[in-house]
Formats: structure tokens, sequence, C-alpha cells
């Protein structure tokens, strides 16, 4: 749909300006903030292929002041494909391509207090993901920390790369959805697949990290306690290592968009009893993960 850069970063950074508009880092390497730009109007196509850009270089975008119906979120979505129905839909009523993200006094859980890729036990994972936060936190807090998983994969040593690089791990859709979230599946289950450790990011071609503490299940051929000593250790480099981090600090009317293809996000749950509400709109894969 968009032509694709060759992903390479110039040695003195990544670009900050694009033809029809300019963004604000949040870190060296992952999150910027477009500036001057309205997406309840509808794009040039121009300004798609900016936005397409700036994704790949940055993985994470953030536009503030967003003045959005549901209507123009999906619309902005459907630029980049068609739009996703998320598995714990069944249970839901109302418009099944919207994810409402409430958390409230009484809520049990905050949906994604945990570092996690989304949906990855789908055959085909979402390839990005668009959260549109309208309410926030009257105390503060409720950020989101988003980690670049091409980073947690140059920063392990050759030798653990060159492992991790033959192995495949199990997703599976019961252990957040039934482990942590209590929900009844559908009928059949929720979705359970296996995809590459290591994959390669499918436009820049960057190797990924490609497992998660939200839906990694175990490695495939590896005894149960090699595999959870794989796992933690890798997910321990995650949670330890800020490097690789970026906070999003929500304001009411912001929208983030994340390539779910090469990042993991966790949605912090530090502001209860009070109340944020959001709706997100996915964005369906174009192929299955592949090393
Ligand atoms: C999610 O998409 O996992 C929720 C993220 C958030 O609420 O910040």
């Amino acid at each position: 749909m968009f032509n694709t850069r060759d992903g390479q970063r110039a040695a003195e950074g990544i670009r900050t300006t694009y033809r029809t508009f300019e963004v604000n880092s949040l870190t060296p390497h992952i999150g910027a903030e477009v500036c001057d730009i309205d997406l309840s109007e509808p794009l040039s196509n121009e300004q798609a292929q900016d936005i397409h850009d700036a994704w790949m270089d940055w993985k994470l975008l953030v536009f503030r002041e967003q003045e959005l119906t549901r209507e123009h979120h999906k619309a902005f979505a459907r630029r980049f494909g068609k739009l996703h129905v998320h598995p714990m839909q069944h249970q839901y009523r109302g418009d099944p391509e919207i994810l409402k993200v409430k958390t409230s006094a009484d809520s049990a859980y905050t949906a994604g207090d945990g570092w996690h890729t989304d949906v990855t036990c789908d055959e085909i994972p979402p390839l990005g993901s668009m959260l549109y936060v309208t309410e926030t936190p009257e105390c503060g807090g409720g950020d989101t920390l988003f980690a670049d998983m091409c980073l947690a994969y140059e920063l392990l040593s050759e030798p653990m790369q060159r492992f991790l690089g033959g192995l495949t791990a199990v997703h599976d859709g019961a252990l957040p959805y039934v482990g942590s979230y209590k929900s009844k599946p559908p009928e059949g289950g929720y979705p359970r697949n296996e995809h590459p450790v290591v994959t390669r990011h499918p436009e820049t071609g960057q190797p990924v990290l490609y497992v998660n503490r939200g839906f990694t299940s175990h490695i495939v051929g590896l005894s149960g306690a090699e595999s959870r000593a794989l796992l933690d250790m890798l997910y321990r480099h995650i949670d330890s290592t800020p490097r690789l981090w970026c906070r999003v600090e929500w304001r009411p009317k912001t929208l983030t968009f994340w390539d779910n293809r090469c990042t993991q996000h966790h949605a912090v749950w530090d502001y209860y009893p009070h109340g944020r509400y959001g709706e997100r709109v996915s964005i369906v894969g174009e192929a299955r993960p592949a090393a």
C-alpha cells in the first residue's frame, strides 16, 4: 500500500523532517510526536505516506489535540489496512472494530497492564494499533510504556542471538484472556499459534525479538524448565532495560499509533481508584510473522 523506504537509519540519527510535517522525538530511537496534522480531515496521499514513513522510522507516533469521532478514528486506521476484530469481541456488544479500554474504581484489571504485543495469539497478529484516549485520571498517572523490540534484539549477545534464531514459540490467547481477564472463551477456544522467536520486520528488514509476557506460553522443543528460564531471562531484559522504552504521557484527545510488529507496550495502572477511557482500533496484518 505504501512505498517502503530502505529503513536504514542515518548515522547522525533518525530524521525528524518529512515533506508535510515535522516530529519531536520522545527518545533517540522510539516514539515521536507529530506536529501540525488534523486527523479528522481526509489525508492527502503525501501526508499518508509521510505518516507511514515516520511510523517506520519511530515505531510509535503520538498525535495530540485531535477531535475525532469513531468514524474519523476508523477512517484514519483504514488508510493503513483492514480493521481487525479482537478475539474477545465475542462477549461485547457494540462496534466490533472498536475495542474500549476503560478502567474505573470497579475494574478488576486494566487491559494491557503488563508488557505485551497485541494479539500475538492470532495466526497473523495486527500490524498496528491506534489508541485514542479521551479521559485521563484526574490525579495524574495512566501513562503507557512502549519498548523497541529491534533494539531489544540488538542488545543481546551474538551467541544468544544465534541461539534464539532457530527457535519458535507458542502464543496462546487463553493466557491473558482466560488466565488474567477471566473471560469465557468463544466456541473452539481462543487462538493459539506458533511464531519464530526472532522475526524480521516485513518492511524495514530489521530483526525483532518476538516473545512477550502477555501471550507467549513456551518455546517449542525445550523442556518446561529450559523454556521458562529462557523466557524469564528475555522478559527481564525488557523489564530492566529502560533504554528500550519510551513513555507516553496521555492528555485527553491524544491518539497513538504503534507498530505492533516491532514493539511491546505496558499500560501502567498507577491511578486506582481513578478512571481512564480510550478506544483502540487495530489493523489486520498482511502475513504471518516470519524469520
Ligand atoms: C492496550 O492496547 O494494551 C492498552 C494500552 C493502554 O491502555 O495504554
